[in-house]
């Protein structure tokens, strides 16, 4: 692994070779220092935090100032990896100008690389005016999880046609990647092979140029809903609450402070 900084530039290179793209999310310093040095490539500050983080059901509530401080932690903490703010909803729907201020943010303010946002022919003008700013656009299609309520759930997208039509669509628009969520393994082959910018997968098949997953689904942080398409590494949750527990045991019990834990 080289010590070089992740670009987005680094992204279409690594697709050209070959060369799996990975991709974790991270909220805080000290996950993405330990994400960093693992050798990830890119660590996405997802609204994702809104429900692994402040606990909401929904990406909807997370709001632009909380994204800055979390991409901002997350930015001091990176050596390597190419750093991505993801909008939050209602930073980028409601107009081009909203969109390259809020994206702006995340760049000026917060020290991210580049700006995620959800949509496909939809949001191509606004993909366009951020990228026209000078600003590099992860785009995000498939199942998008601020449309939620358009859905009516969180389910697999099927429709062929127009996955493959909003993949064009936000490349042609200028973005540099796109996050292809929840659409089956075949369908994500077909676009990965179409497109000529790197496919992120989650939940879309082992075809896509790279894959993305968030953190507390990874080391079994979050005890909330599992998806089918995430692999648990690790069973964190068991690990801290036998830890605290433990505490909580010695403090009632008299065992701790031990004799080294004292000052003379
Ligand atoms: O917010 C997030 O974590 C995301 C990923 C799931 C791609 O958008």
């Amino acid at each position: 692994m080289s010590d070089k900084r992740v670009t987005t530039v680094a992204f279409g290179e690594m697709k050209r070779k070959g060369e799996k793209i990975t991709m974790l999310t991270a909220y805080d310093y000290p996950t993405a220092s330990l994400v960093d040095r693992c050798g990830v490539d890119s660590i996405l500050v997802g609204d994702s935090l809104s429900m692994v983080v402040q606990g909401n059901e929904t990406s909807l509530p997370v709001t632009m100032d909380e994204m800055i401080y979390h991409t901002e932690m997350v930015a001091r903490a990176c050596k390597r990896a190419l750093v991505v703010g993801d909008m939050p909803f209602l930073s980028y729907q409601a107009g081009v100008g909203d969109a390259i201020r809020n994206a702006g943010r995340f760049l000026k303010e917060a020290g991210a690389h580049c700006v995620k946002l959800e949509g496909g022919a939809s949001v191509c003008g606004i993909i366009e005016a951020i990228t026209k700013a000078e600003m590099p656009v992860m785009a995000h299609i498939g199942l998008t999880p601020q449309s939620v309520h358009k859905f009516g759930g969180f389910k697999v997208q099927r429709q062929r046609d127009k996955l493959l039509e909003d993949a064009r669509r936000v490349q042609d628009a200028g973005a540099f990647s796109v996050v292809l969520e929840c659409i089956p393994a075949a369908i994500a082959k077909e676009i990965t092979e179409d497109l000529e910018i790197a496919t992120i997968g989650i939940g879309a098949g082992i075809d896509c140029d790279g894959q993305v997953l968030v953190y507390h689904d990874v080391v079994g942080l979050f005890e909330g809903f599992r998806p089918k398409f995430v692999k648990r590494y690790a069973n964190l949750s068991e690990t801290i609450t036998k830890a605290l527990t433990e505490f909580n045991d010695d403090v009632k019990g008299g065992k701790f402070p031990g004799k080294e834990h004292i000052f003379k």
